[in-house]
């Protein structure tokens, strides 16, 4: 998934425009953008949108992201939506492996009642929202089948810390945030998942977005979240790899098979050892070249 754009489950005019947006993959909202009051008919929304589209082809990964474990509200979610088999729910404000667990327990037992084959939902976590949440990133490991991506958030880890801002005058994430995004990335490599980066609310601002992406990118990340339709073609640009990184990966890969004995390969005066043969297969891999 490159892009995965956020659709507040309450608009029917947005959810019709994401199925429009050339997303990879869209995230009916039923948290934060859904006021308390509109919730019931968000999760009414979801659950008509989901059962008219999950059977159709050509369509965009459909998640859902219900409300916070501890909010009381995540039952009636999954309730309304497990029946029309999202292909996989966000979890927003997770702190750890174990909230992992929790909802996967919760969806096993949906799947079952609903008659639909254990795991076929999976599920994403949004695993910095809480300073606490901070210090469980290196607990995903291992703590459902169904997980299949982190991601990180700036705007609610603001508030639980009480910081004036996420960003410098210079439009880049002040230093608790970085922290925050770079042990997502290390929670989700070490999980096994696919790290995702975290939205760019300024929706306006190409230039700035197109910059996050390529720095996400450049540190490992593989594709982002957006929050309007316009942010689409910009993630879904820059996360798909380029013919060039395409052709040096192939190289990489001809050079270790035309020497599978060797640690290390000379590719026109540079070096590249077993850690590029590793990065070359998973470009290939998400580039769908194996
Ligand atoms: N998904 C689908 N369609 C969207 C959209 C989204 N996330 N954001 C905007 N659109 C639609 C608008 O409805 C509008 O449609 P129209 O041309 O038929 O009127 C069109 O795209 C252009 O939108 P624009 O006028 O530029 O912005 P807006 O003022 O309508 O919306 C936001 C701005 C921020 C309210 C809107 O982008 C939004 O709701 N984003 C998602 C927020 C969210 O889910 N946040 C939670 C995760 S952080
Ligand atoms: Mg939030």
């Amino acid at each position: 998934m490159r892009s995965m754009l956020f659709v507040p489950a309450d608009s029917e005019k947005k959810l019709g425009k994401g199925l429009e947006s050339g997303a990879d993959a869209l995230i009916l909202d039923l948290e934060d953008s859904v006021a308390a009051a509109n919730k019931p008919a968000a999760r009414e929304m979801a659950r008509a949108f989901l059962a008219r589209h999950v059977p159709t082809k050509n369509r965009p990964l459909l998640m859902v992201r219900v409300n916070a474990l501890d909010t009381g509200l995540t039952d009636a979610d999954l309730d309304a939506v497990v029946g029309v088999r999202p292909d996989a729910i966000m979890l927003p404000k997770a702190e750890g492996g174990r909230d992992v667990s929790h909802l996967d327990a919760k969806l096993t037992a949906r799947e079952a009642v609903a008659g639909i084959d254990d795991q076929t939902i999976k599920i994403v976590v949004v695993a910095t929202e809480t300073a606490k949440a901070v210090f469980s990133l290196g607990t995903y490991e291992g703590a459902s089948p169904r997980l299949s991506g982190l991601t990180w958030g700036a705007e609610d880890l603001s508030a639980d810390i009480g910081a004036e801002t996420n960003r410098a005058p210079d439009g880049r994430h002040t230093e608790p945030f970085r922290i925050a995004r770079s042990l997502c990335l290390f929670g989700a490599v070490a999980a096994g998942v696919q790290p995702i980066d975290t939205v760019f609310p300024a929706f306006r601002d190409t230039e700035g977005l197109t910059r996050e992406c390529e720095e996400a990118r450049r540190d490992g990340f593989t594709g982002k979240m957006a929050i309007h339709p316009a942010q689409v073609p910009v993630i879904n640009a820059v996360f798909s790899p380029t013919p060039e990184a395409i052709a040096e990966a192939e190289a990489v890969v001809a050079a270790f098979a035309a020497n599978p004995s060797a640690g290390v390969v000379n590719i026109n005066g540079e070096m590249f050892d077993r850690p590029h043969l590793t990065r070359a297969e998973r470009l290939l891999k998400r580039a769908g070249k194996r």
